[in-house]
């Protein structure tokens, strides 16, 4: 009866085909309603256009500054792009700590906080009154009205700094770097979407979208000008960072929604936001975990019956743990070595519990990840009107990359919905800093084209 009971718990993850069709019809709804003018305002999948035109050519040449903020870590990189018959990208980096004070403090210490890691970064790299120009990869969302500006909506994932939401983070960040008396040339604000989508592009032409399953989670691709409402012109095609983190915001997912998936949100730093990301990527599969072995704990069935202080501490099950529990090669004994490590005392019953319980909500989260990208791919085959679409899907995140099998689920999911597309994935070796120092490049050139 214990077993049964812990299994009907489950089976509310567990989603048919047809509810998997739903969530991509969904995401399509969402995503014409992001693009078009008079929607666009309610929209809760944003479309947020990127001013990226075009994927690399290969004539990119330069040094270039790039920040990566947003992420696992905070990095500071310079990067020496060079074109030509033999084209070279060098890349030297530094990663710096956020302490979670300067993430939830004010946007000035933040923002300092960044600018005194640059100055380390130079100072380290022997190059201290270099002028770089420098492309900021900010992974949260920004209304942009070119290259180098844009208007933080608000802040998603882990970070709460006071002052920014409603502010251009360029305009921020400049003068962060005037208050430490130095000068450089901040020329793009990049999500890291679209960060991954260009370093996937510069070594495979056929990229055109980019995934995130990390902390976050979210997808960009490239549009067609003619549909992008909200910017004039009509010609060729634009980046457009999706945003799909807040799909879900308006309802529209509630009826798979389950009370564990509530109670995350209940307790987020941003309650009622960015639910489909909230079911789907690293920052939060180990709360939905947390959640039901707590609800699983209190029905008897787990840890004899004991709600221990570890189990009641947001944040214990890491995606890296997550991961380790759901690996194929670890024997149970390892298991229970995790959950102790954890602080959990389990009994090798409750091991097989909680591995059951992480492989029901790792599932779901692939599945819906996937179904999400099938609406993009066939957004895409459609807009171009073909039967068949072959496309290359730059992608990056910890939890596409640790997770034993997130990714096999994501990829059989989307070609299960988009029959109609033959999507290749690629992981993004280079995280999105490159792909950030590319489009720096082009907004340099047009630059002085314009001059
Ligand atoms: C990396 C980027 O490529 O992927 C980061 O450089 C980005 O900026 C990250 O946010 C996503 O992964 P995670 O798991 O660190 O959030
Ligand atoms: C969050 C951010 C988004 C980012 C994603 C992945 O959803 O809002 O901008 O791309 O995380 O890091």
């Amino acid at each position: 009866d214990q077993t049964r009971q812990i299994a009907e718990t489950l089976a509310e993850f567990r989603l048919t085909k047809e509810q998997l069709l739903e969530v991509k019809k969904r995401m399509r709804t969402e995503i014409q309603n992001g693009l078009s003018k008079n929607t666009q305002s309610t929209a809760t999948v944003r479309m947020l256009p990127t001013y990226v035109r075009s994927t690399p050519d290969g004539t990119e040449n330069g040094d270039f500054l790039a920040l990566d903020l947003g992420g696992t870590n905070f990095r500071v990189l310079l990067v020496k792009i060079r074109s030509g018959k033999r084209r070279t990208v060098e890349m030297h980096n530094k990663i710096y700590a956020i302490p979670i004070e300067v993430m939830q403090s004010t946007g000035e210490e933040l923002f300092d906080h960044i600018v005194y890691c640059i100055s380390d970064f130079l100072d380290y790299m022997g190059m201290k009154n270099a002028r770089l120009p420098l492309g900021f990869t900010f992974s949260f969302p920004c209304r942009q009205t070119s290259l180098d500006a844009g208007i933080l909506v608000n802040w998603t994932k882990g970070f709460k700094a006071t002052d920014c939401e409603g502010e251009d983070v360029v305009g921020l960040l400049r003068e962060a770097i005037k208050r430490r008396e130095f000068d450089l040339d901040v020329v793009a604000i990049v999500n890291d979407t679209v960060g991954t989508m260009m370093t996937c592009a510069y070594e495979e032409p056929t990229c055109e979208v980019g995934l995130i399953a990390g902390t976050g989670s979210n997808a960009c691709y490239m549009e067609e000008m003619r549909n992008i409402e909200t910017v004039d012109g009509v010609d060729g095609r634009m980046c457009v960072n999706m945003e799909w983190g807040a799909f879900g915001d308006n309802g529209c997912l509630d009826d798979i929604r389950t009370q564990y998936d509530n109670a995350v949100d209940d307790l987020s730093l941003n309650a009622g936001k960015q639910k489909y990301e909230k079911m789907c990527s690293g920052m939060y599969l180990g709360e939905i975990v947390r959640n039901i072995l707590i609800d699983l704990t209190k029905r008897g069935f787990l840890f004899r019956g004991q709600i221990s202080e570890t189990l009641k501490t947001r944040g214990i099950f890491e995606t890296k743990f997550l991961s380790q529990i759901e690996s194929d090669r670890l024997a149970l004994l390892q298991v229970r070595s995790i959950l102790q490590h954890l602080g959990l005392d389990s009994t090798c019953d409750d091991s097989i519990i909680v591995k059951e319980v992480c492989g029901a909500v790792s599932l779901r989260a692939a599945q819906i990840c996937g179904a999400g990208m099938a609406a993009v791919v066939d957004k895409i085959r459609e807009n171009r009107g073909l039967d068949h679409l072959d496309i290359t899907v730059g992608v990056d995140g910890t939890l596409y990359k640790l997770h034993p099998h997130f990714s096999r689920i994501m990829h059989h999911t989307v070609k299960e919905l988009a029959p109609n597309c033959n999507v290749n994935f690629l992981l993004s070796e280079d995280g999105s800093g490159k792909g950030a120092a590319l489009i720096t490049a082009v907004g340099c050139r047009l630059r002085q084209q314009e001059q």
